[in-house]
């Protein structure tokens, strides 16, 4: 996947990635409610980078692609698969020198016309923290539906957290 919007590209990594990516993921805001403890080492990222150049994009599971604003890489999406391939996951970030300015939204819109209209995906699920304001204002302003809280649901730096979990339909994309 490749993908060109008004002001991004959403891409594959690559090597030289991994430094901005270490940066961001470093950033204890950016960290806040992830799955990574801050700080995440270089070291760390060049070996992710590493791994997910060997690995398949369409296999089923979790891959990352880079989001690139003006020659820069400013964040992530991920998109995990289902086994079934009908349907998917999808995570994202921003560093917080390129937050609030749209980019989350359109990175996200433009994998999400991938996965609908090229994959033909028929759902796409996402589920943040309950906690997390914008992401959850992210993925209503998408469409997506929230559909269930689970309360205590992930153990993360030292505390259980509730999740909230959203989906979208491709018949709701496409209307
Ligand atoms: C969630 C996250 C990806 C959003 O990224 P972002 O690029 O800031 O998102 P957007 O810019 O598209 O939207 C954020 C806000 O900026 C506003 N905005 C959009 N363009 C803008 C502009 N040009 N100027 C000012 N504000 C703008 C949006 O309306 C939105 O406002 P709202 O939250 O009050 O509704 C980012 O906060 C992040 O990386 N968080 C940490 C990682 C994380 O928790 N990821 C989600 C895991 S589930």
């Amino acid at each position: 996947m490749r993908l060109t919007t008004d002001r991004l590209v959403v891409r594959h990594f690559t090597p030289e990635d991994a430094a901005a990516f270490a940066a961001w993921r470093s950033d204890p805001e950016v960290a806040r409610y992830q799955s990574w403890d801050a700080p995440y080492p270089e070291a760390k990222a060049v070996e992710f980078v590493r791994e997910l150049l060997a690995s398949d994009p369409d296999a089923p599971g979790w891959y990352q692609y880079a989001v690139e604003a003006d020659g820069l890489v400013v964040g992530d999406v991920g998109v995990c698969l289902h086994e079934n391939g009908m349907q998917a996951e999808i995570g994202y970030s921003v560093a917080r020198a390129h937050q609030r300015r749209g980019y989350a939204t359109e990175a996200v819109h433009g994998v999400l016309g991938f996965l609908f209209e090229e994959r033909g995906l028929h759902r796409v699920s996402a589920e943040c923290d309950a906690h997390n304001t914008p992401s959850a204002k992210l993925l209503t302003r998408l469409g997506f539906r929230l559909e269930g809280r689970r309360p205590e649901n992930t153990w993360t730096k030292g505390a259980w957290r509730d999740d909230l979990l959203f989906g979208l339909l491709a018949r709701d994309w496409h209307t």
